[in-house]
């Protein structure tokens, strides 16, 4: 086993992510009724909670509620969304054990991922399904997974993972995105705002009137898509899935295939949870200045690695834009590297949408804690009692 203590860029900036807690804190009324709940409960005590979740701000909020009510923890992220500062101040004020930086590659990520489960965690929060793999395919972590209670998998491409790729499990998994809850206040409202955030962060441009290609129509496309429209830009859906198709249809919008839409977008945005969703083939159609941008939860929807073979120059012209110069001519600008960019080129979704989603996570834990003996070993849904409380807890905070 490594030396478990933190990995991190600099913990000199923990005053900077006490400052960015302290705002983030005020807009959580459901983290504060749960906090003040299960600090007096205390369900987590004697646990320690092994987690893949970005590493910011709301998170961090959320792991203050979970310390005070017992929990110890170890954290990692994500490669492009970390913020540094948090990281420092869950390191230095709270005694967290964080294996997270910015600049972090995707085998950092893995190794960091690793580093989590070296803390023989006792339940699983995960994001993408990395620590479910690595815990059943990894013969070092045999132990570690036998002493498992149970998890938790945030996002929809970590559910898609563990349903269609993981033959076995060795303890039952809520996948927290299947609760309609998340889908219709995180996934499309949340997300819808904060992808238009992040593009307006990285580029300053004016997104009215521009001609831009959503591909995928899932919860989260549809409120990508939405969102652009209701800001006047004229947006051209992309599916494969015919009744989606249809729908995105109805709701008004120009539907087409990615040979249609590609050669007219001004801009482009991944949102399907596959990867290779714009590749080689596709970059030499794309129309001149094209802005490539991915708000799908994994960094591999647009074949960055393939961008860079075919490009014959490529520079950092800004924070996060990259240009790259192809053969034919043509200039394309990928925004933040590839990785979603609500995170990594803003501060990820809204406040309000995340404390919904991490109630639906504190709850759904605890749902573990007392019922996992009886439950079985594979992917499941948030229990209907879960989704409804927290619904009534958000409904009952938002609307006072
Ligand atoms: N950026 C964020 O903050 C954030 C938040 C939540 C979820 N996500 C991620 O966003 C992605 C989408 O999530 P969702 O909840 O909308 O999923 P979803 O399953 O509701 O929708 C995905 C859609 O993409 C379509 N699709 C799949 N492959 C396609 C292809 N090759 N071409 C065109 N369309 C295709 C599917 O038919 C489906 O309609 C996932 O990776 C998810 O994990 C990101």
């Amino acid at each position: 086993m490594s030396d478990n203590s933190s990995e991190i860029k600099d913990i000199s900036l923990a005053h900077k992510g006490l400052e960015r807690l302290e705002w983030v804190r005020e807009r959580m009324p459901i983290m504060r009724h749960l906090k003040a709940r299960i600090s007096d409960e205390q369900p987590f005590k004697g646990l320690h909670l092994g987690i893949c979740l970005h590493v910011e701000a709301k998170t961090g909020v959320w792991l203050e509620a979970l310390i005070a009510g017992g929990a110890g923890i170890s954290i990692t992220g994500s490669p492009g969304t970390t913020q540094d500062e948090v990281a420092a101040a869950l390191t230095k004020e709270y005694g967290v054990k964080v294996f997270a930086r910015r600049d972090e590659s995707f085998d950092d990520h893995l190794q960091f991922a690793e580093r989590v489960l070296e803390s023989e965690p006792d339940l699983i929060i995960d994001n993408g399904a990395d620590l479910h793999f690595l815990l059943h395919q990894h013969e070092t972590f045999a132990q570690v997974k036998h002493k498992i209670i149970g998890a938790t998998e945030e996002t929809t491409s970590g559910g898609y993972r563990l349903r269609e790729e993981l033959e076995e499990q060795a303890f039952p998994t809520i996948v927290i995105n299947d609760s309609r809850a998340k889908r219709i206040i995180e996934n499309r409202y949340g997300v819808g705002l904060s992808v238009v955030d992040g593009i307006m962060r990285c580029t300053n441009i004016l997104l009215n009137g521009l001609k831009i290609a959503v591909i995928g129509y899932g919860y989260c496309g549809r409120g990508v898509a939405i969102c652009l429209r209701n800001l006047g830009a004229h947006v051209t859906v992309v599916e494969i899935d015919p009744l989606t198709c249809l729908d995105a249809h109805l709701e008004g919008f120009e539907v087409g295939d990615l040979g249609d839409a590609i050669p007219k977008a001004e801009m482009v945005i991944t949102v399907t949870g596959s990867s290779g969703i714009l590749a080689k083939e596709q970059f030499a159609d794309l129309k001149d200045g094209a802005i490539l941008v991915n708000a799908g939860h994994f960094e591999f929807e647009i074949d960055v690695a393939g961008l860079r073979e075919i490009a014959t120059d490529s520079r950092q012209i800004r924070e996060n834009i990259e240009s790259f110069d192809l053969e034919n001519g043509k200039k394309l600008f990928l925004l933040a590297k590839g990785n979603p960019v609500n995170l990594a080129g803003g501060d990820g979704n809204p406040i309000e949408v995340m404390d919904l989603g991490l109630a639906l996570q504190t709850l759904s834990l605890i749902h573990l804690i007392e019922n996992s003996a009886t439950m079985e070993h594979k992917p499941q849904n948030v229990p209907a009692e879960v989704e409804s409380e927290v619904s009534k807890m958000a409904l009952e905070a938002w609307t006072k």
